[in-house]
């Protein structure tokens, strides 16, 4: 089991969230979190001239899934964030999964997910 958390744009989540739900990906945690990459922020104009804002606001979406399903979520987030090529569509992170445990049932692994 691996656990995927992607950072995108929140104007992208109900996208995702439909072709999450279309493939039969339901469960997921969503969190609201600030954040920056590689480019460090943006510009902006204001009324006072340029100014940086180095955080920016983002969706962090966390699934846990089976192995193969890896490449599925993966690729079905990805076509739906990588819309242009300003900056900021985001970024992928995987790492794996020990255990899982369903509280109602005491399923564990797989079957929990
Ligand atoms: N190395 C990292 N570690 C943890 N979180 C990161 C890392 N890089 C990016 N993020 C998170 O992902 C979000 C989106 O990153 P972003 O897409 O702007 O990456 P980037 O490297 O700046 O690429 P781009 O040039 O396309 O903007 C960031 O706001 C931050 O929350
Ligand atoms: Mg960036």
């Amino acid at each position: 089991m691996k656990r995927i958390e992607a950072i995108i744009k929140e104007e992208h989540l109900d996208a995702v969230k439909a072709a999450l739900d279309a493939a039969g990906f339901v469960g997921m945690t969503v969190s609201h979190c600030r954040g920056r990459g590689k480019s460090g922020g943006i510009s902006l104009e204001g009324r006072a001239g340029t100014y940086r804002v180095d955080l920016l606001h983002k969706i962090m979406l966390m699934l846990v899934v089976r192995d193969q399903d890896i490449s599925t979520v993966t690729d079905l987030i990805i076509n739906v964030c990588r819309t242009d090529q300003t900056g900021g569509a985001g970024k992928i992170f995987i790492s794996p999964v020990e255990e899982v445990i369903r509280i109602r049932t005491g399923e564990r692994g797989e079957d929990a997910i």
